[in-house]
C-alpha cells in the first residue's frame, strides 16, 4: 500500500502530466493505477484499499483520461481541417530506435491511434476463417509509422493494404501522407467500420473495398502491405498476382509477421534489409529488363 500511496503523491504533484505531449507517461500511469484497482486484493468487499485512497486513484485516472481525450479531440480537429499530417507525424518514433524484437507488441502509440480514429465496434462477428487465412489483429501503430517512413510514402503513391481489417494502416497513412490508401478486406463489417471512420475524419484519400485480396484490382498500387493476412497456397496465389504487376512497373512490398520468410524467397524481389519475421521488411521488385 505504501508504494501505491507514493505513486499517487507523485502523480498528484506532477502537473506537467496534463500537457498533451506527455501521453506516454499518462498511459503508463493509467496502466499502473488500473493494475492496483483491478488487483484481487484491492477489489470487491474484502478490498484492502481504503475509500479515501480509492477515490484519489479514481480521480487521478479521470484527470489523466480527460487529458488524453483533449489530445485526441485536438488531433481529430486538425485532421478534419486537412492539417492531420503534422499533428500525427509529430508522434512518429525514430524507427531506427524501435525495438529489434516484439514486432506485435502494442504501446502508447496504439492508445493514441485508437483515440484519434474512434473506430466503432464491427456490427457482426467475423465469419469463420478458411484454411490459410489469418485472424484479425491490427498492425502496431509504431510499425505503421515505420512503414510510412521506410517506404517513403508520398503523394504520387498508392498504398494497398491486402487484408486491411479495421483499416488502421490505410487510415494512418492517409492522415500522415498525401498517398492514396486503399484497404482490401473480406469481412464486410470491418470494411464498414473503416469507411465510416474515413468519412468522419474527412479523409478523401482513404478508401476500403470488400473483396478477396486475390481478386482485387492491383493495377494502380505502388506499395503493397501484408501483415500476414494469409499463408500457404493463398499467399502463393497473391504473390503470383503481385509478380504479374511487377512485370509492368517497379513495385514495393512491405511485410510484417510470419509471411515475411515466404515473401523473401521470391526471386523477383530484393529486400532492402535482412528479412526478420518480427520486423517490418521492405522489398522492391527487381528492375525490369
Ligand atoms: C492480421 S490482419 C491484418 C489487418 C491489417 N492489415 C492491419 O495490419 O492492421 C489480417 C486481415 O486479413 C483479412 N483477410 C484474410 N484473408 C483475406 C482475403 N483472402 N482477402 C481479403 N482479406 C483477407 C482478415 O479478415 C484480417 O482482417
Amino acid at each position: 500500500m505504501e508504494a501505491l500511496r507514493a505513486l499517487i503523491d507523485r502523480l498528484e504533484q506532477d502537473l506537467s502530466l496534463q500537457q498533451p505531449e506527455r501521453l506516454r507517461e499518462r498511459i503508463d500511469a493509467l496502466d499502473r493505477l488500473e493494475r492496483y484497482l483491478g488487483s484481487p486484493a484491492n477489489s470487491g468487499a474484502d478490498s484492502v484499499l481504503d475509500a479515501r485512497l480509492r477515490s484519489r486513484v479514481e480521480s487521478l485516472c479521470a484527470g489523466l483520461e480527460a487529458a488524453n481525450q483533449r489530445l485526441y479531440a485536438a488531433i481529430r480537429h486538425e485532421i478534419r481541417r486537412d492539417a492531420g499530417a503534422a499533428a500525427m507525424q509529430a508522434w512518429a518514433p525514430a524507427f531506427e530506435r524501435t525495438p529489434e524484437t516484439d514486432g506485435d507488441g502494442y504501446d502508447y502509440l496504439d492508445a493514441l491511434l485508437t483515440g484519434v480514429l474512434q473506430l466503432e465496434e464491427p456490427a457482426s462477428e467475423p465469419a469463420e476463417l478458411s484454411a490459410d487465412m489469418v485472424f484479425y489483429q491490427p498492425t502496431p501503430a509504431r510499425r505503421i509509422f515505420e512503414l510510412i517512413a521506410r517506404a517513403g510514402l508520398a503523394e504520387h503513391d498508392v498504398l494497398i493494404d491486402l487484408g486491411s481489417g479495421l483499416g488502421h494502416v490505410s487510415l494512418l497513412a492517409a492522415i500522415c501522407t498525401g498517398a492514396r490508401c486503399v484497404g482490401i478486406e473480406l469481412e464486410a463489417a470491418y470494411v464498414d467500420c473503416a469507411a465510416r471512420c474515413a468519412n468522419a475524419l474527412g479523409l478523401a484519400n482513404a478508401s476500403f473495398v470488400r473483396q478477396d485480396a486475390r481478386e482485387a484490382d492491383l493495377s494502380t498500387g505502388t506499395v503493397f502491405y501484408l501483415y500476414t493476412p494469409f499463408t500457404g497456397a493463398m499467399l502463393d496465389e497473391m504473390l503470383a498476382r503481385l509478380r504479374r504487376e511487377a512485370d509492368t512497373r517497379e513495385i514495393r512490398i512491405a511485410t510484417l509477421g510470419p509471411c515475411t520468410p515466404m515473401v523473401a524467397r521470391e526471386p523477383w524481389l530484393r529486400s532492402v534489409d535482412t528479412p526478420k519475421a518480427d520486423r517490418l521488411v521492405l522489398f522492391r521488385s527487381r528492375a525490369l529488363a
